[in-house]
C-alpha cells in the first residue's frame, strides 16, 4: 500500500553496527536483544545489523519473534528468554529456537517435544530480580542435573540484574550469587558453554560481570539504560521520529488550542498542525510539556495530543506545510531524545521507542 501520510521512524543501522562494536567485550560474545521488534526499531534489519557487527546470538521474549527472524532467513541463534509457553515446544524446536528453562513442568514439556534429540536449553536463575528462573539459586545445580539427565543439553547458565544501571551492591551481590551456581554446576560435571548475566547497564558498567556472553538491548539501540550511563562510549541513537507540517494557521492572543483548551495563546502565534497522535505511541502526558522540531528551532506541543494529530507553538517561526517535524531524534543543532520525552512522560526510554505504533513504518538506512 502507497504510504501517504508523512510521519515515520527512520533506523540508522549503521549506528546499531556502530553501538554493538562499541559494546562488545573483546573476550565475550555478545547476544543482540532484539524483542518487541528489536526495541521499536525492526527487528529484522537490527539482527542483521547486530550480526554484522560482530554479535553471536539474538535473544526474544516471543516464540513468535523468533520464527519472524527464521522466516526472514536469520539462522543465527537465537534464545528465547522465558520459558516455552505450553503447546509452542514443538513449533520452538521446529524453528531451531533456543528454549530457556527453569521449572519442572517446562522441563517436562520440552523433553515430550525434543524426543530422542539432544536439544540445547540454557537454564535461567533467579538471583534476586524474581520474575522468572529457578529459586532459590542453590536449587538451580539440581535442576541442571535433572536437566541434563532427561536427555536435554545444558548449553547455558544465565541471570538477570534487576539494578545494574543504578546499584553497585546489588549487582554485585546478584553476580556472586549466579557464581556460586555456576561452580556448582561444573563441579556436579556439567559444562554450560555460555555463562551470562550482563544486560546494558552491566556490559557498560560492570566487566567482572561479562562473563562468556553480554545479553545488551537498549544500550545498541544508542539510549541509555540508565541517566548518564554509557556517555563515555559514544552510543548513537539510532532512531529518529519525523513527520511534516500538514497546516498552519496564525492565531490572535487570547485564543485556546486542542480538546479541552488546556494552552491558551499569550501572544500572536503560528500554530502547525502534526499528523502525529497518541495512537501512534506519543502519549497524551507529552501535551504541552514535549517540543518538537522545525526548521531546527524547538516548538512546544500545544495543548491536548490528540489520537491522530498534534499542534505546536511556533510563535513568529515562518513555517509551511511540508516543513519536517522532528519528535525524536536532530534537526541542526537541536536534539529531542528519546530520554527526554521518557522523563518528560514519567518513564524510561525503553517505553518511548517500544510504545512507538505500528502503523508508523519504519525506513531503514546505511
Ligand atoms: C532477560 C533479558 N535480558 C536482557 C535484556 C536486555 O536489557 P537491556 O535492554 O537493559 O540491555 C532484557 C531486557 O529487558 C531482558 O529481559
Amino acid at each position: 500500500m502507497t504510504r501517504f501520510r508523512p510521519t515515520r521512524v527512520e533506523v540508522d543501522l549503521e549506528a546499531i553496527r556502530h553501538n554493538v562494536r562499541a559494546l562488545k567485550p573483546e573476550a565475550s560474545e555478545l547476544m543482540a536483544v532484539v524483542k518487541a521488534n528489536g526495541y521499536g526499531h525492526g527487528d529484522v534489519a537490527v539482527a542483521r545489523a547486530a550480526l554484522e557487527a560482530g554479535a553471536t546470538w539474538l535473544g526474544v521474549a516471543l516464540v513468535e519473534e523468533g520464527a519472524g527472524l527464521r522466516e526472514a532467513g536469520i539462522d543465527a541463534p537465537i534464545l528465547v528468554l522465558s520459558e516455552l509457553p505450553p503447546g509452542s515446544e514443538r513449533e520452538a524446536l521446529a524453528r531451531d529456537l533456543t528454549p530457556s528453562l527453569y521449572s519442572e513442568v517446562g522441563l517436562a514439556r520440552l523433553v515430550e517435544a525434543a524426543g530422542e534429540r539432544r536439544v540445547g536449553v540454557h537454564v535461567k536463575v533467579d538471583t534476586g530480580m524474581h520474575r522468572v528462573g529457578v529459586f532459590p539459586p542453590e536449587e538451580a545445580p539440581a535442576f541442571a542435573e535433572r536437566v541434563a539427565g532427561a536427555g536435554l543439553v545444558v548449553e547455558g547458565l544465565w541471570t538477570h540484574f534487576a539494578r545494574s544501571e543504578e546499584d553497585e551492591a546489588t549487582t554485585k551481590e546478584q553476580l556472586s550469587r549466579f557464581l556460586d551456581v555456576g561452580d556448582e554446576v561444573r563441579r556436579r560435571g556439567i559444562s554450560p558453554r555460555y555463562l551470562d548475566a550482563a544486560n546494558s547497564g552491566a556490559t557498560i558498567l560492570h566487566p567482572e560481570a561479562h562473563l562468556d556472553r553480554v545479553r545488551a538491548g537498549i544500550a545498541i539501540y544508542g539510549l541509555e539504560p540508565g541517566p548518564g550511563v554509557g556517555a563515555s562510549l559514544d552510543l548513537r541513537p539510532a532512531l529518529a521520529w519525523r513527520s511534516a507540517v500538514t497546516m498552519v494557521r496564525r492565531l490572535p492572543a487570547g485564543e485556546a488550542v486542542s480538546y479541552g483548551h488546556r494552552y491558551r495563546l499569550e501572544r500572536p502565534s503560528t500554530l502547525a498542525t502534526v499528523p502525529v497522535g497518541y495512537a501512534d505511541g506519543y502519549v497524551r502526558l507529552l501535551s504541552s510539556r514535549a517540543d518538537v522540531l522545525i526548521r531546527g528551532r524547538r516548538c512546544r506541543v500545544a495543548g491536548s495530543v490528540t489520537m491522530d494529530q498534534l499542534l505546536a507553538d511556533c510563535g513568529d517561526l515562518e513555517v509551511e506545510p511540508g516543513d519536517e517535524v522532528t519528535l525524536i531524534g536532530r534537526q541542526g543543532d537541536e536534539v529531542v531524545s528519546a530520554e527526554e520525552l521518557a522523563r518528560l512522560s514519567g518513564t524510561i526510554c525503553y517505553e518511548v521507542v517500544t510504545r512507538i505504533g505500528e502503523r508508523v513504518p519504519r525506513e531503514h538506512t546505511g
